[in-house]
């Protein structure tokens, strides 16, 4: 079966690939020179569908689209869907994480869980998954691989951040790759009965 995955983050579509196997064949958007895709929604399902959306009214194919966003209890849920330009337009992940730490500071309540969700549309039908993963807020920074709130977000029942494991134990918790697997279930499923 073949998807095109609406990013052009390579990390993001190998990893994908990976969790996917041999029986899918994913092409993201750099793959088919495809511009970047606005996401203006509010919600992360928005965003996911609004991406899927547009690949699929462009080129007519079975594609997804993901969107994450880390959502912690004493802030309000903030960042969530905002999370890629918490510190601003065109911020970095370090800003990001500078700024987290800062507004976090002497906050005792450090609850926090990743979210991602995954929009698909096959055979012009949409479906969504969802993957998450409960931690906390750590005061200072641990860990330089992974990326994002990687060095301060701890997995619950984990000792370690996600920016100091290794990438396959990360997947193997993460909220893209429980939403990955779930979306994978989903597809093996129909695979077998076709
Ligand atoms: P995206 O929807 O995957 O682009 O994620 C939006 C933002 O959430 C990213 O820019 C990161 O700041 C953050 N983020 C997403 N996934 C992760 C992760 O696995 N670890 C740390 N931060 C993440």
């Amino acid at each position: 079966m073949e998807f095109i995955f609406a990013t052009h983050n390579l990390h993001k579509s190998e990893e994908v690939s990976a969790i996917l196997g041999p029986d899918y064949h994913i092409k993201n958007l750099r793959e088919i020179g495809c511009p970047e895709i606005p996401e203006t929604a509010d919600t992360l399902q928005g965003n996911a569908l609004q991406k899927a959306q547009y690949v699929f009214d462009h080129y007519h194919v079975n594609c997804f689209a993901d969107d994450t966003g880390l959502e912690v209890e004493a802030l309000d849920g903030r960042p969530g869907v905002y999370s890629a330009r918490y510190a601003g337009e065109g911020c970095s992940y370090q800003d990001n994480v500078l700024k987290m730490l800062e507004e976090m500071r002497g906050v005792t309540n450090r609850k926090a869980c990743f979210r991602t969700v995954i929009a698909l549309i096959m055979d012009g039908k949409r479906y969504f998954f969802e993957g998450r993963v409960e931690g906390k807020i750590l005061t200072e920074q641990h860990g330089v691989d992974g990326f994002g709130y990687d060095p301060i977000f701890k997995p619950l029942g984990f000792r370690q951040t996600f920016a100091e494991m290794s990438s396959s134990a990360k997947n193997a918790i993460s909220h893209r790759g429980r939403a990955m697997q779930q979306l994978k279930e989903f597809l093996d499923e129909i695979n077998s009965s076709r």
